[in-house]
């Protein structure tokens, strides 16, 4: 008696055991939908996506241990994986996403990236995932709109779309994404304004909307963001002043608005605040540089080039604690080049195509 209720009880958990762990159909047959709108012809990757548990040995599939769903797709076509040397080469794919990825409920990351020639448009269903955590399609071909209700994914704590063909605005929903932390949409076509209320992204540390085509001007609202340690809106239009609250930002050290339409003059907080890495070339800032450097000013790159900056290099900016890198070139300024840190180190390139500075590393004055 004994041993067949433990033998029952064996088989039932050999039975269980074996339904539980292996993936479910419906996410192995989306799994399969998605494969089947790709086409990767160089290293094989989804040669492994074979067999009836797609949790065990498919290429950049995991499953949740305990439900057994698919939690992470994880392709990335440029890796250290095994795989890519001894291909020697990276990856290359075409092909879209499929839509058939919605139905993978339970997907909490979802990259599929550097793969240079997927193209189509992200789903616009992927908002309906209510898990999603991590969205990387970076450095492929992908065009379209942002979907408008990305908003939808309140969970989402990385969005990079970065080095695609993505247009459109940027939906004002995104500002709901409340647990956004890292926010890349570099190197696309977007255009239109940067939401009023982008300000709401309390938890971001990084914005980076550079090479687009976004206009308007920067929220100032921004700069309610306190984990904000990199800003790049650069080589984008955007016009109008630099909000002076931006230099109060608690841990911003990169700043970057160069190549657009900024117009105003430097706020003074900028030059004595945390940011490290500042570059506002190419605007039509104006005005004298404020003479407010301290020993809080502390600058590995300080690139003003190519404004309409006139007046003297302030003399405090001896008594800045570093500046390594200093682009002053192509502007206004006029009067004698301090002699001493930081200037000393410098070469006539930081100083040229000025009105009239003078003084070493340039000609006497
Ligand atoms: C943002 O979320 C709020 C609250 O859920 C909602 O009322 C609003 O419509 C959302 N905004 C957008 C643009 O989706
Ligand atoms: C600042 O931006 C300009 C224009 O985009 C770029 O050419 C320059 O290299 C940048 N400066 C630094 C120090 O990175």
């Amino acid at each position: 008696m004994g041993s067949v209720v433990l033998f029952l009880t064996l088989t039932l958990l050999a039975v269980s055991s074996s339904t539980v762990k292996s993936c479910p159909p419906s996410d192995r047959a989306a799994l399969l939908a998605f494969k089947a709108a790709l086409h990767e012809p160089y290293l094989g990757i989804f040669n492994s996506w074979t067999g009836s548990d797609c949790c065990h040995n498919w290429y950049g599939v995991s499953c949740d241990p305990e439900t057994h769903r698919v939690a992470d797709i994880n392709l990335r076509g440029e890796s250290e994986d095994p795989i890519f040397q001894r291909a020697h080469r990276t990856g290359h794919m075409t092909g879209y996403i499929s839509p058939a990825i919605c139905k993978l409920t339970r997907l909490s990351s979802f990259t599929v990236a550097d793969w240079k020639g997927i193209s189509g448009e992200i789903p616009d269903c992927i908002t309906s995932l209510p898990f999603l955590r991590i969205l990387d399609l970076i450095g492929n071909k992908i065009s379209g709109d942002i979907p408008a209700d990305i908003g939808r994914l309140t969970r989402l704590t990385v969005l990079n779309v970065a080095d695609n063909l993505i247009s459109g605005k940027i939906p004002p929903s995104l500002t709901n994404i409340s647990s956004l932390m890292h926010l890349d949409l570099r190197n696309n076509k977007l255009w239109g304004e940067i939401p009023r209320n982008f300000g709401q992204l309390r938890m971001l540390s990084r914005a980076l909307l550079s090479r687009n085509q976004l206009s308007g001007q920067i929220p100032s609202s921004i700069s309610k963001i306190y984990r904000l340690a990199d800003l790049d809106l650069s080589l984008n239009s955007i016009s109008g002043p630099i909000p002076e609250s931006l230099g109060r930002m608690s841990v911003l050290g990169n700043l970057n608005l160069d190549g657009n339409k900024i117009s105003g003059t430097i706020p003074a907080s900028l030059l004595n605040s945390r940011i490290s890495n500042l570059n506002l070339s190419k605007n039509a800032i104006q005005g004298q540089i404020p003479d407010v450097f301290g020993p809080r000013s502390y600058f590995t790159a300080l690139d003003l080039a190519y404004n309409n900056l006139k007046g003297p290099i302030p003399k405090s900016m001896m008594s800045a604690s570093y500046v390594g890198h200093l682009d002053l070139s192509h502007n206004h300024l006029c009067g004698p080049i301090p002699a001493g840190s930081p200037f000393n180190h410098l070469e006539a390139s930081s100083f040229v195509y000025n009105d009239c500075l003078c003084g070493k590393p340039l000609k006497a004055c």
